[in-house]
């Protein structure tokens, strides 16, 4: 399968922002081998969105409520951000969990609630250093899929290790060897063939200097790119690092 680089802004960037990333994704995006999705903060999606139209970028929510409307003040449904033209969401990512107190089975409410509202989840799961170097990384995650995931789920899952988020710190490529094999048992165990296919992103301190590296890594299925997607050159380099999807690339010999 592509891989999938998706841009997570976090609570940055400004309307400027994301109609200069958009002209330099829209020249850029023909010639690239994996699928590109950038999650900019909500009220940036319809204008990032509108500005993609007919390129094959998409755009992503980075949350969404369990719920489809009522008194949730400040919060965005996923029909809402369906409609702002999101395709996409990230959910459980860990500074939701941190910041906002998000539990296991709330990102699993979350996640029904974006199948239903026409959303593809990302799940994000990862351990804390203080889980890491207690070894416990394994059972950490276990559990978060367990009760993040829902029965039908047919998403992404992003393993994205809290030390590693905003540090410039990233595990050695076995560690994602390793966590990255156990995730995709896990899937496999669950969720059979469809888990066998499931892209497993990897996120933390991504950069065009490791994105090789890291993406080469058997069960990576690409990445999700923080601090780096703020800049278009380093998202794209990030992109072209990528292992190519060649078939699907514009064919130079066609109508000659
Ligand atoms: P980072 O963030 O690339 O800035 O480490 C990744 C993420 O939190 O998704």
């Amino acid at each position: 399968m592509r891989q999938l680089i998706a841009g997570n802004w976090k609570m940055n960037g400004t309307l400027g922002d994301a109609l200069h990333m958009a002209v330099a994704l829209r020249q850029a995006a023909g010639a690239i081998g994996c699928d590109l999705l950038i999650c900019p903060p909500a009220t940036l999606l319809q204008a990032l969105a509108s500005a993609l139209a007919g390129t094959p970028v998409s755009v992503g929510a980075q949350d969404c409520h369990q719920m489809n409307s009522g008194a949730h003040t400040g919060d965005v449904s996923a029909p809402m951000v369906r409609e702002a033209g999101a395709r996409w969401v990230i959910l459980g990512h860990s500074e939701r969990r941190a910041d906002h107190g998000e539990t296991d089975a709330l990102v699993h409410a979350k996640a029904d609630a974006a199948a239903s509202g026409g959303l593809t989840p990302i799940v994000c799961v990862g351990e804390t250093e203080r889980e890491r170097l207690d070894g416990a990384q394994t059972a950490v995650v276990r559990r978060q899929l367990a009760a993040s995931l829902p029965e039908n789920f047919a998403g992404v899952v992003a393993y994205e290790p809290v030390w590693a988020i905003g540090t410039g710190r990233t595990p050695s490529g076995a560690d994602v060897a390793a966590m990255h094999g156990f995730i995709r048992a896990e899937l496999s165990a669950r969720f059979g063939a469809a888990g066998r296919a499931m892209r497993i992103l990897y996120g933390g301190s991504v950069k065009p200097a490791n994105a090789a590296a890291l993406l080469a890594i058997a069960d990576v299925g690409g990445a999700l790119v923080g601090g780096a997607s703020l800049s278009a050159a380093d998202f794209l380099a990030i992109a072209r690092a990528a292992p190519q999807d060649q078939a699907s690339l514009p064919n130079p010999n066609a109508g000659r």
